[in-house]
């Protein structure tokens, strides 16, 4: 397993780092929503351990509040004392200075720990910054380093560049938490931001380098430019590569949810350096990056000439929705966040064909014809 120095911590990290936000689950009982496969789970992330990795990330949130628990019961027996352990403040739920020390000595409690080595802000934007800010993190973090509950302090983020410039300017923090990978190397933070984290000597941890696993089962056409590569790298070592292959990253988590995936991340990571790729490589990065782009089944600009629709259809909602499902090649992924839409009465059961939106349209689509395919596609089971 490839290690790196991290920052000024000092410390030493693996560059694989374990993500428990998506935990192997046992079956479903009842329609219930399904549980933590705990004993696999713990088994996992054992292995991982053994075979080098040292940097676990967890959050209060993760799965329904059980992801602490279990983290905490696999790293006894010798574990914690093998790893960098990190967890976050749900600063959504944060109202006062005081809650930040009651978060911080519960999920404690719950990981059986005396202390955590990173301690982040978790999924900051600008707005949640302000706010947190206003309430005095910076006093917690004196006080709670002082008194030896945390190491070292950090944020995950999610917001654009100028967000994610504006709060690592405010803080001497020890890492930054970004969501990285080939598609999103504009969105958030953006590469641009990962450089100047660097700059600041401020370490970045990454995740989402499988853009949720989505990068890991491609679309056949791309699947066929990978399998047809000299390299003979599998879609899921060619994301981490791309990742990997930037100085200022120094962990890229992966939220692993079976063994075989963990085998497979080790095998990968074991020869993991800064600067692995070649220029002909990153070519063939940026060439699947296009390939992606182009799979795009509505040419929607999302101008939003077409809103408000009288009827209340979001409709540049739906198509960024379907031109990212079909972008993957996965009706799951459009079903189940149609449902939302759904839900927030904004779906196409509301059109009533009145033809507004395609007389404002630049691109000429044919709206309504095509929300209703895409509706059908969405809510058949
Ligand atoms: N702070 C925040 O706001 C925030 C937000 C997101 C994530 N995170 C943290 O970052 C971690 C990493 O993000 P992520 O879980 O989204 O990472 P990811 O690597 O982009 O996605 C993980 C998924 O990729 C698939 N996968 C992983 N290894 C694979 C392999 N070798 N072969 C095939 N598929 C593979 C699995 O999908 P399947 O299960 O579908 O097979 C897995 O669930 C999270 O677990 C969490 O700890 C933090």
């Amino acid at each position: 397993m490839k290690t790196m120095v991290f920052g000024k911590t000092g410390e030493t990290v693996s560059r694989l780092g374990f993500g428990t936000m998506r935990l192997p689950l046992l079956k479903s009982q009842d329609g219930d929503k399904p549980k933590v496969d705990e004993q696999q789970a713990i088994e996992m992330i054992r292995s991982s351990i053994d075979g080098g990795l040292s940097y676990i990330d967890t959050a209060y949130i993760y799965h329904d509040e059980e992801s602490e628990l279990i983290t905490g019961k696999a790293l006894k027996d010798g574990y914690r004392e093998k790893v960098l352990l990190t967890t976050k403040l749900p600063v959504w739920l944060v109202d006062n200075e005081k809650q930040m020390d009651e978060f911080l000595d519960e999920q404690l409690k719950k990981l059986d720990v005396p202390y955590v080595d990173f301690y982040l802000l978790h999924s900051l934007d600008l707005d949640s910054y302000h706010k947190i800010r206003s309430l005095n993190y910076k006093a917690f973090y004196e006080r709670a380093i002082k008194d030896g509950r945390i190491r070292f302090p950090g944020f995950s983020f999610h917001d654009d560049y100028n967000a994610f410039i504006e709060i690592i300017n405010d803080f001497d923090w020890c890492m930054a938490q970004i969501q990285f990978n080939y598609l999103d190397d504009q969105y958030q933070a953006t590469v641009e931001g990962l450089k100047y984290a660097g700059q600041k000597k401020i370490p970045v941890v990454v995740m989402e380098p499988l853009r949720g696993g989505a990068l890991a089962n491609p679309p056949n056409e791309i699947i066929d430019m990978i399998e047809s590569h000299p390299r003979g790298y599998s879609p899921v070592e060619w994301a981490f590569r791309y990742v990997a292959d930037f100085p200022e990253v120094v962990c890229i988590l992966s939220g692993m949810s079976n063994q075989s995936q963990v085998d497979d991340n080790m095998r990968i990571f074991a020869s993991l350096e800064p600067n692995n790729l070649s220029d002909e490589d990153k070519k063939f990065v940026s060439k699947l990056k296009e390939a992606y782009e182009n799979r795009i089944a509505v040419p929607c600009t999302d101008c939003k000439y077409c809103q408000p629709c009288p009827q209340g259809v979001n409709i540049t909602r739906i198509f960024s929705i379907y031109n990212d499902a079909y972008r993957f090649d996965d009706i799951n992924r459009l079903k189940n966040r149609y449902k939302a839409v759904v839900k927030d009465k904004q779906d196409v059961s509301y059109c009533v064909d009145c033809g507004a939106c395609e007389s404002v349209c630049p691109q000429g689509i044919g709206v309504m014809e095509i929300l209703k395919t895409l509706d059908a596609k969405a809510t058949t089971t």
